[in-house]
């Protein structure tokens, strides 16, 4: 983290990696935001899984399934079940998320509501190199909830590169991923009107404040999430109310003028184009797209 703070502050402008949104408190507002009217993203997204969840098992015929940030692992109880349904053999499921806590306690929950399944979750940075545990083949990569757009085309194509690495002959890869639509809907989505989006961008201070001891004064930052229409995605700050300054121990001092931003997040919004380019840099093949009649959410299952 003090790296990454390090390099990030040190940027015009600056910018700390999304990462640091999750810890147990940060996961847990983001399955909140979930939940909100505003949204939309994550209903889509079930309802895709819903419709197409026994397609995608037919054609992947998954033993295990490997999720990359899964969080609560809500929506993957929809693929779970209909690897379950389809199950001549044992179901194997590989949580992999940065928010141990949070994923330790997702572990025994999906444990207790589906003892036919072997959870090993795995604590990791899915955008460094990372082993997976032993598993039975074949196996479905999921990278759902469009996370994928919180990183630049390019190291999105670095990130999807290391899973078609760990990905074995007979894999496939599914992935989630937010359409371009109405602005306005979109930007909607990321200022509810409760607040708790601006609660979880907020969230990231108080991490640094636990991991570094450092001296942010979250009420002193304002939320702002705006639509950027060049690079077809959302972007998200954290903007200084007054000049001020804080330290942060083993990284620096940093002063911040009124207005002053931090990019906390973008969030690109994807077309099928940009998903098939991305997938074929990575050495993976788009082979199905599945979207919802207004083109709110697609998954695209892709293969060697
Ligand atoms: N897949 C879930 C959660 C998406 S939120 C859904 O679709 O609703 C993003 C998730 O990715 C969080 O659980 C977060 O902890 C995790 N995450 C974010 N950056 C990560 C990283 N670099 N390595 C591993 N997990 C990460
Ligand atoms: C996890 N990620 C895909 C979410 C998104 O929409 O970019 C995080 C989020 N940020 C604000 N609201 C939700």
């Amino acid at each position: 983290m003090a790296r990454d703070l390090r390099e990030g502050l040190s940027e015009q402008p600056r910018r700390i990696p999304p990462k640091y949104f999750y810890d147990e408190h940060g996961s847990r507002l983001f399955d909140e935001i979930t939940r909100l009217p505003e949204y939309y993203p994550t209903r889509a997204e079930r309802d895709l899984l819903i419709r197409w969840g026994a397609t995608i098992v037919g054609i992947a015929k998954p033993r295990t399934l490997v999720e990359l940030g899964a969080g609560s692992a809500d929506k993957t109880r929809t693929i779970l079940d209909e690897m379950l349904r389809a199950a001549q053999s044992d179901v194997t499921y590989v949580p992999v998320d940065v928010s141990a806590g949070f994923l330790a306690k997702s572990a025994v929950q999906l444990r207790n509501e589906y003892p036919s399944v072997c959870v090993t979750p795995v604590v990791a940075d899915f955008s460094t190199h990372f082993a997976l545990p032993e598993h039975p083949s074949p196996a479905l990569h999921a990278f759902l909830g469009s996370t994928i757009g919180n990183f630049t085309p390019d190291d999105a194509v670095g990130l999807v590169s290391s899973v078609r690495e760990r990905m074995a002959a007979s894999d496939y890869f599914l992935l989630g991923v937010d359409l371009r639509k109405d602005p306005g809907l979109i930007e909607n989505a990321y200022n509810d009107s409760r607040g708790i989006t601006a609660q979880f961008n907020k969230n990231m201070l108080s991490v640094i404040n636990e991991c570094l001891g450092a001296d942010f004064n979250l009420s002193a930052f304002s939320h702002s999430a705006i639509y950027n229409d060049r690079e077809q995605r959302m972007e998200m700050r954290l903007i200084a109310r007054g000049d001020q300054s804080v330290v942060i121990p083993d990284v620096g001092d940093f002063y911040f003028a009124d207005g002053d931003g931090i990019l906390t997040e973008v969030s690109y919004k994807y077309d099928r184009s940009l998903a098939s380019d991305i997938l074929e840099r990575s050495g993976l093949v788009l082979r199905e797209w599945f979207t919802d009649d207004a083109g709110l959410f697609a998954l695209a299952l892709s293969s060697h």
